[in-house]
């Protein structure tokens, strides 16, 4: 199944520099035929609005404390991206785990960034975990969302290497340089119809 999708909404809960990144990359050319319609966060706290707000995209705040359950979030986050348009969901540090609601709308349709090589590392301490193990490297990972968190096929993986004297900031802030390159690139050939899903593989044709 080729996975496509052109008109996109970022999802942020809070610092939003990959949310940043691939605006600048929208403004450069290099997401094309990728447009991001909007930006769409669960925190008002969250500098992701800030960005927004200077990058000049449109953001919406829906709060996750203003919702009884995760369904009912999901299914109000379904109808307002549905009212901007938006065929595909970009995750860019949204902590929260998505529900049928979302999913089965946006099947096929949702990818995220993780910091690691998946499937080592999971959950919302992937840079703080690598350097726990003890690994001499980690990564990048760009991958499709499904029900299984952090689970879905891979689309993109790039290593970075871990230094003897790195903290979790120092690795990190490597760890973002390299996020910021790699996610424009894979959000540029999902919109160029370059993904093939057959199974839990994702083939990208050239
Ligand atoms: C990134 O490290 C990403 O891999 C993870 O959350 C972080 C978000 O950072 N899912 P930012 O908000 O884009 O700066």
């Amino acid at each position: 199944m080729r996975l496509k999708a052109r008109s996109l909404a970022v999802l942020c809960s809070g610092s939003g520099s990959n949310f940043e990144a691939l605006v600048q990359a929208q403004k450069s050319g290099r997401l094309s035929p990728a447009k991001i319609r909007l930006m769409v966060c669960n925190r008002p706290e969250a500098a992701a609005l800030v960005r927004a707000n200077r990058l000049k995209v449109p953001a919406a705040l829906l709060e996750s404390a203003s919702f009884a359950s995760r369904e009912a979030y999901d299914a109000a986050l379904t109808a307002l991206l549905c009212k901007f348009g938006v065929d595909g969901i970009v995750l860019a540090g949204f902590m929260r785990i998505l529900t049928p609601a979302l999913l089965g709308p946006f099947r096929g349709r949702v990818i995220n960034i993780h910091p690691s090589l998946l499937p080592a590392f999971r959950g919302a301490h992937g840079v703080r975990d690598a350097i726990a193990a003890g690994v001499r490297v980690t990564g990048v990972t760009v991958h499709l969302v499904t029900e299984e968190l952090d689970g879905g096929p891979i689309i993109a993986q790039e290593a970075v290497a871990v230094k003897p004297k790195d903290t979790e900031k120092t690795l990190a802030e490597r760890i973002h340089r390299v996020e910021h390159r790699l996610y424009s690139q894979a959000v540029r050939w999902w919109a160029q119809g370059k993904l093939e899903l057959s199974g839990n593989k994702i083939h990208i044709h050239s």
